[in-house]
């Protein structure tokens, strides 16, 4: 105890990234340690649009664990969670014990508070999980000193969640050991390896939830034989095909690959028993504009992937942007209900020749895209060294703003 009586509490507050698959992750061959049956690749999105941020603070005087996502207490004896926690306690004493067995490392044996909250709205869609589970293991790291390959550990929180560990372009190993030791994310480019790239999430206005990837996925490995034949027979090849297309910045091969990559995904999902349907018929029409956009140039300008919902995300090159965003707004009007449509980077307003428009011919579909948020691809999880930016008070609690 110091001497005004008061007692001392470790904080530390943290942000990281959304991340997007190319080549899809979907199957386990181990539920527990979350080992995929195939590697994936994504791209990290950028946080000034869409990032997590996490507090952790630890205090002797905390009775118990605890954690509050979005403003709210949530349970923590999920398992999940308790993977990730103990893992980090795990490598925390194992560092203590080589270095001072005396010191307790950020107070090993205290209990944490937890508190994290995301700047885009849960209903976008968006896989919050991959940020949520990077952020809270990037954070929990650094306040207790814990260094080295972190990406295994948020591996264990939710798959994806890996590839958040990191900016740019960033490949999820499949890895052979069975304790899953080599099933982790590297940096296969960096954040400023391709600045040209342009990412449009366009977010489809959904009805319904859709089932979620990790009960989805169960089904799929049961009993879908094309998820087999995807791990088995595509995958390999295709991870060497999208790192070389990526590294030569070679957009129509980057393209056209992460286009198949994500209609084989959706084919697994009908080829499952009973079949999951995650694209609507706006993912469909956003689909046919997109090949309809670069058959009309004679070239691939444009792609789309789409994860466990019906938004779609856009890969473009910069010079596009403005135009695509014009043939979207032209296919998908949209009433103003006061927010603004396009959030994020500035899209220039340009306007579509007639044979564009007639090219892409479809008939408008009013509201069926509730807003588009344009970004770029971004850096890895960082510290946030503002302590007014700590989402706890001195108190360990939540503060009364969120
Ligand atoms: C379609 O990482 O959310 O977004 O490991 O069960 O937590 P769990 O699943 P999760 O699955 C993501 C699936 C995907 C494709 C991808 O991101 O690679």
């Amino acid at each position: 105890m110091s001497d005004d009586n008061t007692v001392k509490t470790t904080m530390v507050t943290c942000t990281a990234p959304v991340n997007i698959a190319v080549i899809k992750y979907w199957g386990k061959r181990n539920e527990e340690l979350i080992l995929p049956i195939n590697s994936s690749l994504s791209v990290t999105l950028h946080q000034d649009q869409l990032k997590t941020t996490t507090t952790v603070a630890t205090s002797r005087s905390f009775e118990e664990d605890r954690i509050w996502l979005n403003g709210k207490e949530e349970d923590i004896t999920h398992p999940r969670l308790q993977s990730c926690l103990r893992e980090i306690r795990r490598l925390a004493r194992k560092r203590r014990n080589k270095t001072n067995p005396d010191l307790d490392v950020a107070g090993l044996s205290h209990k944490v508070h937890i508190c994290s909250i995301n700047n885009f709205p849960t209903a976008a869609g968006l896989a919050s999980s991959a940020a949520g589970f990077a952020c809270l293991v990037y954070t929990l790291a650094r306040v207790f000193g814990v260094e080295g390959e972190l990406s295994v550990i948020a591996r264990q929180g939710s798959g994806s969640a890996c590839r958040s560990m990191y900016g740019g372009f960033v490949q999820w190993i499949l890895g052979q050991r069975d304790d899953g030791k080599d099933s982790l994310a590297q940096q296969v480019e960096p954040e400023s390896h391709w600045p040209e790239l342009r990412i449009l999430v366009l977010v489809v206005s959904a009805d319904r939830k859709p089932i979620g990837s990790t009960s989805g996925m169960q089904t799929s490995v049961k009993t879908s034989l094309l998820l087999k034949l995807r791990a088995e027979c595509v995958v390999s090849k295709r991870m060497e095909d999208m790192i070389e297309a990526v590294c030569q910045k070679d957009f129509s091969t980057f393209a056209g690959l992460t286009m198949k990559d994500s209609n084989q995904f959706h084919a697994t999902c009908l080829d499952t028993y009973p079949p999951i349907f995650y694209l609507n018929s706006v993912s469909q029409q956003i689909i046919n504009v997109v090949h309809k956009y670069n058959e009309h140039y004679g070239e691939t300008r444009v792609a789309y992937t789409f994860d466990a919902g019906p938004n779609a995300v856009i890969f473009t090159l910069e010079q596009h942007v403005p135009e695509f965003v014009q043939v979207i707004k032209h296919v998908f009007p949209s009433e103003s209900n006061g927010g603004k449509f396009i959030k994020g980077l500035q899209v220039d307003d340009t306007i579509l020749s007639e044979e564009l428009k007639q090219c892409i011919g479809l008939e408008p579909m009013l509201n069926k895209i509730s807003y588009i948020i344009s970004t770029k691809v971004g850096p890895g999880p960082r510290v946030v060294e503002d302590h007014s930016e700590h989402l706890l008070g001195s108190d360990g609690m939540p503060k009364k703003t969120q």
